[in-house]
């Protein structure tokens, strides 16, 4: 299964994306774990990208399509993956076309989650990555509806939106009914 999980900040996508990769057997992908790890690592790609990650901004589409390339170079991610966080932007969407149509392969469906604001803000809140503050919480919504929800065009036929609202458990199902799976499917 090769599935792109989007939505906005706060919404479920690391959360549902570690319960279903283990459900899958495929690899959760997450652009923003791949740059938290160079961060912490103090490589030159994390000390780019910390001050992009503290402002809420998005990293540059050329670091990041690079990134995640190598990462789906990974023999884990031979049989599939399901990528968080990526593409963000039109120009990553059509860069990720173009890695898939190199590699042969394509995508299953695109999920996309939804939740109103101002439960994402409370989660994140709650959360307090160091990202997560009111200031960082906001300017990450906006960006998002800017630049990450025109990628949904994209892929026009192939978004199944699922509503991210109420206990992950619920969440999960209702994500796997979208998909056409099983609620007990494991393909370990
Ligand atoms: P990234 O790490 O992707 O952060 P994000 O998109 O802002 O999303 P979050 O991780 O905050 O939320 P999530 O949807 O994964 O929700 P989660 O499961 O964690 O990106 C961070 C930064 O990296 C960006 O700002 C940018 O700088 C850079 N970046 C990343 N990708 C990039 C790209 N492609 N291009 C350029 N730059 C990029 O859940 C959130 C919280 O809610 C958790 O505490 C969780 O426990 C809780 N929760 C989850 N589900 C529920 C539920 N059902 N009920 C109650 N609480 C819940
Ligand atoms: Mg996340």
């Amino acid at each position: 299964m090769r599935i792109l999980l989007m939505g906005p900040p706060g919404a479920g996508k690391g959360t549902q994306a570690e319960i279903l990769g283990r459900r899958l057997g495929v690899p959760h992908v997450s652009t923003g774990d791949l740059f938290r790890d160079h961060v912490g690592r103090r490589t030159p790609l994390g000390r780019e990208a910390a001050r992009f990650l503290d402002a809420g901004e998005l990293v540059p589409d050329r670091v990041t399509t690079d990134m995640v390339r190598h990462r789906l170079d990974q023999p884990d991610a031979a049989r599939g993956f399901l990528l968080d966080g990526f593409p963000r932007t039109v120009r990553q969407a059509h860069a990720l076309s173009a890695i898939l149509s190199a590699r042969g392969e394509a995508l299953d469906a695109v999920v996309e989650f939804t939740a109103p604001e101002e439960v994402l803000v409370r989660r994140l809140l709650a959360r307090g990555r160091p990202d997560d503050t009111e200031d960082v919480i906001r300017h990450r919504q906006r960006v998002h509806h800017r630049e990450t929800v025109p990628v949904l065009g994209h892929y026009a036929g192939l978004v199944r939106t699922v509503e991210a609202v109420g206990t992950v458990e619920d969440i999960t199902a209702r994500t796997l009914r979208a998909l056409g799976l099983p609620e007990g499917v494991s393909t370990r």
